[in-house]
C-alpha cells in the first residue's frame, strides 16, 4: 500500500471520528434540553413550565392544562428552582392573610394574561389572524375563545415546532377544526399553520404567505419572550417587515427587555450560579428596547397604544396577592435589586402608523 493511500485512509478515518463525536455531542446536547436543539429552544419549555405552576394553584389566576405536557419533565425541573415560595414574600401581612397558595403570582403567569387580554381585544376589533412569533409552547390555539373564522400561524424553530407537535399529538389535541370531534383538546381556531423560519432573517413574510397568511386580513402579531433573541437590526428589520403586511385594526403584543443594563446585569447575575441552563441562557440575550419605546416604535411603523409593566399587570391580575416583583431566580441567587426591576420589561400594544 503506497504512502498517498494510507494518509487517505487515516484522513477518512478522522473525519469519521469527529463527525461521530460532532453526533455524540448534539446527542448529549439536545438530551440535556429535552429533544431540543439549544438552551434558546428549550427556555420554550421554561416557561410552560412556570405557566403550569400557576395552574397547580388552588386558584390559578391563569389555567393552561397543556403547559406541564409541554414543558417535560426538564422543562417543569428548571422552571421549579425560579418559583418563589409564597411565605418568602416580603409583604408579610399579604401572606397571612391570604396563605392558600404555594408560590408567589410568577411573572410569567402575569405576562400571560397581559398577552390574552390584549390578542382578544384585537380579535374583537377586527383582527381574524394571529401569528406567534417564537411560538415556543403557547397551547392559546387550544385555550382561548377564539372568534369564528380566525386562523392561527405559529412560528418558530423546526426542533421546537416538531418537538411541540409530537407532545400535542400524543396529548390527543386537534390541529384542524375538521379532526375536533371526539379530540381531548379541540382546536379553537378556524386553521392551525406552523412556519419554521428563522426570525433573525429577512423575508420571513414571504414564507408566511405561501403558508396561507393574508396581508389584507387584520392580525395580531405576538412577540412574547423573542426579542432579546435577536440582534436590534434583526427586531428593526422583523419590526417593518410585520408592518408591511399589517392592515388596519392590526395590532403587535410585545414583551421586551427595556434596557441594555438589565441585559448587561442579568448576565453578570448569570455568573453567580452553577446551572448549566442559566449560564448558557443569559450569554444569548442579545437586544432590548429603549425604555421610551414610543419613538423607537414609531421609527419601525408602530404607534404605541399602551405600555405597560409588571407592577401595572400585577395590580390588574394579582388580586393584591404577593408577586414575584423580581425574577424568582435572580432572588434566589441572593442579588440585590438593581433598582429596575419595575421597569425592566415592557408591554406593549402597538397599531400600525
Ligand atoms: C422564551 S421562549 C418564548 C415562547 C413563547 N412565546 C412563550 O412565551 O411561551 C422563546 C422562543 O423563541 C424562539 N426563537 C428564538 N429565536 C428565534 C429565531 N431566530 N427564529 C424563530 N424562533 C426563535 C425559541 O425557539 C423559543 O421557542
Amino acid at each position: 500500500m503506497g504512502v498517498g493511500k494510507v494518509a487517505t485512509i487515516s484522513g477518512i478515518g478522522i473525519a469519521a471520528l469527529s463527525g461521530l463525536a460532532w453526533a455524540l455531542k448534539r446527542f448529549l446536547k439536545s438530551r440535556d434540553y429535552d429533544d431540543l436543539d439549544s438552551v434558546v429552544s428549550f427556555s420554550s419549555r421554561l416557561v410552560a413550565g412556570m405557566r403550569a405552576y400557576e395552574g397547580k394553584e388552588k386558584e390559578p389566576l391563569v389555567f393552561d392544562p397543556l403547559a406541564e405536557l409541554l414543558a417535560g419533565r426538564r422543562g417543569m425541573q428548571a422552571a421549579s428552582t425560579t418559583m418563589q415560595h409564597y411565605e418568602d414574600a416580603a409583604d408579610k401581612e399579604a401572606v397571612a392573610s391570604k396563605a392558600n397558595r404555594k408560590f408567589l403570582v410568577g411573572r410569567v403567569a402575569l405576562r400571560t394574561l397581559f398577552m390574552d387580554d390584549h390578542l382578544l381585544a384585537g380579535c374583537k376589533t377586527g383582527a381574524r389572524q394571529v401569528v406567534l412569533l417564537g411560538a415556543g409552547m403557547d397551547s392559546r390555539a387550544w385555550r382561548l375563545d377564539l372568534p369564528e373564522g380566525t386562523s392561527w400561524f405559529e412560528i418558530d424553530r423546526t426542533d421546537v415546532l416538531n418537538a411541540k407537535r409530537k407532545v400535542l399529538t400524543k396529548a390527543q389535541a386537534s390541529f384542524s377544526a375538521d379532526t375536533n370531534k371526539g379530540a381531548k383538546y379541540p382546536l379553537r381556531a378556524a386553521t392551525y399553520t406552523t412556519c419554521d423560519v428563522d426570525l433573525g432573517s429577512e423575508g420571513w413574510t414571504k414564507r408566511l404567505i405561501a403558508a396561507g397568511f393574508d396581508p389584507n386580513v387584520p392580525t395580531v402579531w405576538i412577540a412574547e419572550g423573542l426579542f432579546m433573541y435577536l440582534s436590534e437590526a434583526a427586531v428593526t428589520a422583523l419590526l417593518k417587515e410585520a408592518r408591511s403586511v399589517s392592515p388596519k385594526h392590526s395590532r403587535f403584543l410585545i414583551m421586551a427587555f427595556t434596557s441594555e443594563d438589565v441585559v448587561k446585569w442579568y448576565q453578570e447575575s448569570a455568573t453567580q450560579t452553577s446551572v448549566a441552563w442559566v449560564k448558557e441562557l443569559a450569554v444569548t440575550f442579545k437586544s432590548s428596547f429603549p425604555l421610551d419605546s414610543k419613538p423607537y416604535l414609531e421609527e419601525r411603523g408602530w404607534h404605541v397604544a399602551s405600555v405597560e409593566f409588571y407592577s401595572d399587570l400585577a395590580d390588574k391580575y394579582a388580586h393584591g396577592l404577593p408577586w414575584t416583583s423580581a425574577p424568582g431566580l435572580i432572588v434566589k441567587l441572593g442579588l440585590k435589586d438593581n433598582g429596575k426591576f419595575d421597569t425592566n420589561t415592557a408591554f406593549i400594544d402597538a397599531v400600525p402608523f
